[in-house]
């Protein structure tokens, strides 16, 4: 069965551009994204890992560590890495997994093959400190993934997990959320000292608690 939000992350252990990579251990207690691509040297796939590179800060700002897979060699991923500097300005300094043998795309489920039955989609998994699966997103080979977007849910899953709200459409850092149905409206009085609006008894808005 296909890996769900709650699962423990697989663990797994694989060859990568920095050297072997034990996951959980890599892992240590930092929030992780986890993402695929369908092949080296491939144009869609330039621009995302250059991109992934011009956002290393505000990974880095929300404790959160960067890994890419595909299922070509590391000798593959360091030769491409000096087109991705050359083309995109930035040369990726998070570790590329060389899933030759494909032990990580079989465990998350990353080739889907009625889509390809030899190159893994543009997966992304966000993984918890916990260990535990968080977000999934699937891509084809055809669309770059808006890596604005990975950031802005782990800006929620941050803020939800210690506050009980939830993030409403198009939230950004620092905009209004929702109190969670399950908080009464006297206890939310309590847990939200900065007020909320009722617009439906389900729909009760307060500002961001923590910003
Ligand atoms: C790309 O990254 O450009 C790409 C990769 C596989 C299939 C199609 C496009």
């Amino acid at each position: 069965m296909a890996l769900q939000l709650g699962d423990v992350a697989p663990d797994f252990t694989q060859d990568s551009t920095q050297g072997t990579i034990r996951f959980h251990d890599w892992m240590d207690d930092s929030w992780v994204v986890l993402f695929s691509h369908p092949k080296d040297f491939t144009p869609v796939c330039t621009t995302e890992l250059g991109q992934v590179e011009k956002l290393r800060r505000e990974f880095e700002k929300r404790h959160c560590k960067v890994i890419g897979l595909s299922v070509d060699s590391v000798e593959d991923h360091r030769a491409w890495m000096n087109d991705i500097q050359e083309t995109q300005g930035a040369r990726p300094s998070f570790p590329m997994l060389a899933d030759k043998d494909r032990t990580v795309s079989n465990l998350f489920g990353m080739i889907h093959p009625n889509a390809d039955d030899t190159a893994t989609v543009r997966s992304v998994f966000i993984i918890g400190p916990d260990k535990k699966v968080k977000l999934t997103l699937t891509y084809p080979a055809s669309t770059g993934r808006n890596f604005d977007e990975v950031l802005r849910v782990i800006d929620s899953l941050q803020l939800t997990a210690t506050h009980r709200v939830a993030t409403p459409a198009n939230w950004k850092q620092g905009e209004d959320c929702i109190i969670v149905p399950a908080v009464s409206s006297d206890d939310a009085r309590k847990l939200f000292p900065k007020g909320f609006r009722e617009v439906k008894p389900y729909l009760r808005i307060t500002p961001q608690p923590n910003a």
